[in-house]
């Protein structure tokens, strides 16, 4: 495989959350590909103490519906006309008025629900500094290395994070010492995933020595 830098940017382009997936299974082989890369990750005490979990019990994904926020339960319209009407930006609405209604069926349909799991060393009633979620940030770091893999290999999926940790952990067996960081339903889309994003003027980002 030759590799040139646009290889990677498309990548990057490509990459979109989705929420539909085809039945279609997903080949195990791609799926150790994606975790390899998510292992590729910079760890920040350079031990990589990422577990993965591959949820495919029906019971345990009603029981992490069941442990989710509200949005996550197939909220009725009355709750999701009253959500949408505090939500001001009319993007940010149009994105959740189409994600929220999807949540539910993301979590119980995807072939795969891939939950990311990460060493936390202290336990977050002790952290007092961002310094001391340097574990939480490199999960992120496997997360999107995974979601980047993932669309080379022509799959998608979309990062939740857990509501009742204490209960998902407990059902799910996962050590104390171990943390969730997200859930990824994924597979194949069911329609090519839009390229839709919130338009970013990069020069208006970009400071120079201050804000
Ligand atoms: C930390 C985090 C949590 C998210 N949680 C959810 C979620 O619970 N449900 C969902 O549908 N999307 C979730 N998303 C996906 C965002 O909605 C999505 O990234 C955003 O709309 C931008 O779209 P894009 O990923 O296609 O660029 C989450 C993304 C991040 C980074």
């Amino acid at each position: 495989m030759t590799l040139n830098n646009q290889d990677f940017y498309n990548v990057v382009g490509k990459r979109r959350s989705v929420r539909d997936f085809q039945e279609k299974p997903v080949e195990w082989e791609k799926l150790r590909r994606i975790l390899t890369a998510g292992l590729k990750a910079p760890s920040h005490n350079h031990m990589r103490e990422w577990h993965f979990i591959f949820l495919r019990d029906p019971a345990k994904m009603r029981a992490v519906i069941e442990l989710s926020d509200a949005f996550s339960r197939a909220p009725d319209r009355k709750f999701l006309d009253e959500t949408l009407k505090k939500i001001t930006d009319p993007y940010q609405r149009e994105v959740y008025a189409y994600s929220i209604p999807l949540q539910e069926r993301m979590i119980l349909t995807a072939p795969e629900l891939l939950i990311v799991c990460f060493r936390m060393v202290k336990p977050l009633s002790v952290c007092k500094t961002l310094f001391n979620l340097n574990n939480f940030a490199s999960a992120w770091l496997v997360v999107e290395n995974i979601l980047l893999a993932m669309t080379a290999e022509g799959l998608y999926g979309v990062t939740m994070v857990p509501f009742k940790t204490t209960e998902l952990k407990r059902l799910l067996d996962i050590p104390d010492e171990y943390e969730i960081a997200t859930f990824i339903p994924m597979g194949y889309p069911k329609k090519e995933p839009t390229p839709r994003q919130i338009k970013v003027n990069l020069d208006e980002r970009i400071h120079i020595d201050k804000w």
